[in-house]
């Protein structure tokens, strides 16, 4: 038996928050289909958020709807307040991933409250979650380096992460949000954070804005992470975190752990054919750091694992 890891693709997201071109509802539903047909089971298919703010996630009612026959996939939605949790309540999500800065100037600029405000909305959210049947991710974002304060503390994420967990967090996910952690300072938090509350409950989200995502993966893996954020294509961002780029590439995350020996549950050529459509339907190049060499082995009917 290979042992299982959960990818949770945040493409339509993380990756279409940020993009020139935003997507249509149908379209942000048929990208959605494309990763479930490629046996993905966990997607974060939008935010509740102010559409001011974020213009692409506008409508992730109508796409939660468009996708409400798809069943047995854990559809997660992003939230950044009381307000979020009951509109992402109301169209029905299953999961609410609810984000927190590890900086103070970092969580007044995402969501425009202090961290102790966030912390008091995480409060009545969790409560409400357990009263709805909702699970609750807390995301804990910016956790190795903000872009406008620095190195992020390791003490601070284990304090945030333990108040969280305390609230009744089902998991916690610590997020690369610009992509400036390394594999050393990942295995240093990622082991604390597992000695300290298992490794089970914890997931990892990275950023490839230096080329370190896959080997960030790798240093979560080592630290008993087995489950991780990827987006499709490599496309991703935040609006509010300059100089992010994309996330880790779900394609180049799957046919890492897959050559490892772990099972994701995910076919490779179906997850390429959803990172071209969303390259398609942005006009932007998407397929990830191993892409050439993937088509390549699929030209030659070559194995890609
Ligand atoms: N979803 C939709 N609308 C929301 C909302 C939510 N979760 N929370 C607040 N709003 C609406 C309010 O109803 C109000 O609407 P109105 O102008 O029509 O009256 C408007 O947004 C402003 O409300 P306010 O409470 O003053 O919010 P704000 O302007 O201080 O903005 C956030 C706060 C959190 C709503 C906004 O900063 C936001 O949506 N941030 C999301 C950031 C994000 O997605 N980051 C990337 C992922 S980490
Ligand atoms: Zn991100």
């Amino acid at each position: 038996m290979r042992e299982k890891i959960l990818i949770n693709d945040v493409g339509p997201r993380d990756g279409l928050q940020n993009q020139t071109r935003v997507l249509s509802v149908d379209q942000r539903v048929q990208l959605i289909r494309g990763l479930l047909k490629a046996g993905v089971r966990s997607v974060e298919a939008g935010a509740f958020v102010s559409p001011k703010a974020v213009p692409a996630m506008a409508g992730t009612d109508a796409v939660l709807a468009g996708l409400s026959a798809d069943a047995g996939v854990d559809f997660q939605v992003l939230i950044p307040n009381l307000k979020g949790y009951t509109l992402a309540r109301d169209a029905g999500a299953g999961t609410v991933v609810l984000v927190v800065c590890a900086s103070e100037t970092m969580n007044q600029r995402n969501v425009r409250m202090s961290i102790e405000e966030s912390l008091a909305q995480a409060q009545e959210i969790c409560a409400a979650a357990r009263t709805d049947g909702v699970r609750v991710v807390a995301c804990i974002a910016v956790a190795w380096c903000c872009p406008f304060e620095g190195a992020t503390e390791p003490g601070r994420v284990l304090d945030l992460a333990g108040r969280l967990f305390a609230m009744g967090a089902d998991d916690v996910n610590i997020a690369d949000t610009i992509g400036a952690a390394n594999p050393r300072a990942v295995g240093r938090l990622m082991g604390a954070l597992a000695q300290e509350y298992g490794a089970g409950k914890l997931a990892c989200h990275f950023h490839d804005t230096r080329a370190f995502g896959l080997a960030n993966v790798y240093a979560a893996l080592e630290s008993g992470i087995r489950k991780f954020d990827s987006s499709i294509g490599g496309i991703g961002g935040c609006p509010f975190a300059p100089g992010a780029t994309g996330n880790v590439a779900s394609e180049d995350v799957v046919m890492l752990l897959e050559q490892m020996g772990f099972d994701t549950g995910i076919d490779l050529p179906a997850l390429m054919a959803a990172g071209q459509l969303v390259g398609e339907m942005l006009g932007v190049t998407t397929g990830g750091r191993a892409d050439t060499w993937r088509r390549l082995q699929l030209e030659k009917e070559s194995p890609l694992i």
